[in-house]
């Protein structure tokens, strides 16, 4: 299991209150609190995202006044004819759909589909001739996202139990992959770009929303997995995203937009949202 900080970290002193995206608001305290790991494995790091998404899948009835932000407004893309029950529990920090282009009869996969909202933007968009496959490794997310899916009577969406590290999709897929806000999650990036290079068809297109730096946080910021969860802690600087991209075959790799994200000023980089493109060749 790969180690992914310093054994003898120890946290740092508070950050007082982050506005993080993934639907709250987290404070830290002063000293280390229960989830807060010193030398967390990738196992770890999965198990901790999935409770709070659990957690958020169970409980949220809306991410818009439950003192998360309402990251609905993060869409240019038009979501009225999408229930506001889906639309506003969006836990995304932006809009991959007004980047992917999708057109009729296009296979889209969805990397950490959440509760559907963008799964069900795409299945509008490629019509009855497409389909739109939603990955989640948060089994209470693809059980709220099938409800809804059956509720609306989308019969182009699935929902699949799984890691984005390791699809359980055949490669040659997909013709679009998009993701909101998820790969930052990951402990092992490389391997998710990896696999969304074997998932793609021949000159398909990779279109993401994700969170990430200008240079690198410290292992000590790395190591507090509330702020990992909630998206901030995860990133990775902007450069060595894209190269990773790159280094597995991806081609035009780039940032087409980049906004501060977190108003948090005592982390060691900035962090951005930033929407992210590449192209299988
Ligand atoms: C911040 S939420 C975003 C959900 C959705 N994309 C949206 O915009 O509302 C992150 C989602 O990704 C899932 N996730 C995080 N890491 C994952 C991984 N390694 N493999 C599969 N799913 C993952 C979580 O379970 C959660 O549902």
């Amino acid at each position: 299991m790969s180690q992914i900080s310093d054994p003898n970290l120890v946290l740092k002193a508070a950050n007082p209150a982050t506005q993080a995206c993934c639907g709250g608001t987290v404070t830290q305290t002063t000293t280390p609190n229960a989830i807060t790991m010193s030398n967390a494995t990738a196992e770890d790091i999965h198990e901790a995202v999935k409770s709070r998404y659990g957690r958020l899948a169970e409980t949220s009835s809306s991410c818009c006044g439950d003192g998360g932000g309402c990251n609905a407004n993060l869409y240019e893309t038009d979501i009225n004819l999408i229930p506001s029950e889906v639309a506003e529990f969006s836990l995304g920090c932006g809009d991959p759909i007004s980047i992917a282009e999708l057109r009729p009869g296009e296979v889209v996969v969805d990397l950490g589909s959440g509760g559907g909202l963008d799964a069900f933007l795409s299945a509008q968009r490629v019509g009855e001739t497409g389909r739109v496959i939603g990955i989640d490794m948060t089994p209470a997310m693809i059980e709220r996202a099938t409800q809804a899916r059956d509720k609306q009577g989308f019969k182009n969406v699935e929902f699949r139990l799984g890691q984005i590290e390791h699809m359980p999709i055949e490669a040659n897929t997909a013709d679009v992959i998009i993701s909101n806000c998820v790969i930052n999650l990951a402990p092992d990036k490389k391997a998710v770009f990896k696999d969304a290079f074997r998932v793609l068809k021949s000159g398909g297109r990779f279109a993401v929303a994700d969170i990430v730096t200008e240079g690198e946080l410290t292992s000590d910021e790395r190591a507090n997995m509330d702020f990992w969860s909630e998206c901030l802690t995860g990133a990775i600087d902007v450069n060595v995203y894209l190269n990773a991209l790159r280094e597995v075959g991806f081609v035009d790799a780039q940032v087409t937009h980049k906004a501060a994200y977190s108003d948090n000023n005592d982390f060691t980089a900035k962090i951005f949202s930033a929407r992210i493109t590449a192209r299988k060749p």
